[in-house]
């Protein structure tokens, strides 16, 4: 099949490129199962090397190539060009600063990751046998999701009050927080949801749910934010989750 690609180029660095511009591009000889990372791959390689967009693992592992494709926010390297059919739009993911074509300054994304503590904090001395800390599967079921995170960032941009506030820590962060928030063994629950309860945390999410579809590693991103907001009102994450009634995804 023929496919056109309408791509948005900009460069910051060359007087004529200063302004967003659409550019596009014909590909004959695409095969239906070509994933749109590939064909990014043959423009730049068969047709002008200037273009700019970052990937690395090109499995869906890494979480570099995420674009806002046909209008969704989804990774390049997931998507088979049979799904979007003969005419692909690509574009920079939204409320993040560009900073050549395809490829936004992710800096601010982190910023709010790192806002929430992402890491295991437990103060009490390792057990004395040195074996690691245990924790049941039921336990383990009730954040089991969240772990899936591979910090792509199609949820956070994907979600129209990030767009109108960028200070809006956003799901991403919130999907973190609550893979330790929820672990029995992590001591940093109360910090992590008083940093949450603050204006730009969790309430300025209004349960729009673009974040959830938007996720290419299906976690239940609003499910998580819920769960988040329900351990503040109630000032303690335990209780909220009845692991009985989690449904483990593979
Ligand atoms: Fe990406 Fe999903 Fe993690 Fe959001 S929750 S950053 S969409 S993997
Ligand atoms: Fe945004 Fe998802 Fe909430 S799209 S408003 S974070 S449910
Ligand atoms: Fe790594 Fe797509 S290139 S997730």
């Amino acid at each position: 099949m023929d496919v056109t690609f309408r791509i948005r180029r900009y460069n910051p660095e060359m007087p004529d490129q200063a302004k967003p511009y659409w550019q596009t591009f014909e590909l004959k000889d695409v095969q239906e199962t070509d994933r749109v990372l590939e064909l990014l791959h043959r423009i730049k390689w068969e047709q002008d090397g200037t273009l700019a967009f970052r990937r690395s693992c090109s499995h869906g592992i890494c979480g570099s190539d995420a674009m806002r494709i046909n209008g969704r926010n989804a990774l390049a390297c997931k998507l088979l060009v049979k799904n979007l059919g003969p005419k692909v739009q690509v574009e920079p993911i939204l409320g993040l600063p560009i900073k050549k074509d395809l490829i936004v300054d992710m800096e601010p994304f982190f910023d709010h990751y790192r806002s929430v503590m992402p890491y295991f904090i437990n103060n009490d001395p390792v057990p004395a046998d040195g074996r690691e800390r245990l924790q049941s599967q039921d336990m383990q079921n009730i954040y089991a999701n969240s772990t899936n995170c591979i910090l792509c960032a199609c949820c956070t941009t994907s979600c129209p009050s990030f767009w109108a506030n960028g200070k809006y820590v956003g799901p991403a962060a919130i999907v973190q927080a609550h893979r330790f928030i929820f672990d029995d063994r992590d001591q940093g629950a109360k910090e992590r949801l008083e940093a949450l309860s603050e204006p730009d945390g969790v309430w300025r999410c209004r349960t729009i749910y673009n974040c959830t579809p938007a996720c290419p590693r299906g976690i239940e991103v609003t499910r998580a934010i819920g769960e988040v907001k329900l351990a503040i009102m109630k000032g303690s994450p335990e209780g909220i989750i009845n692991p009985n009634e989690i449904t483990v995804h593979s």
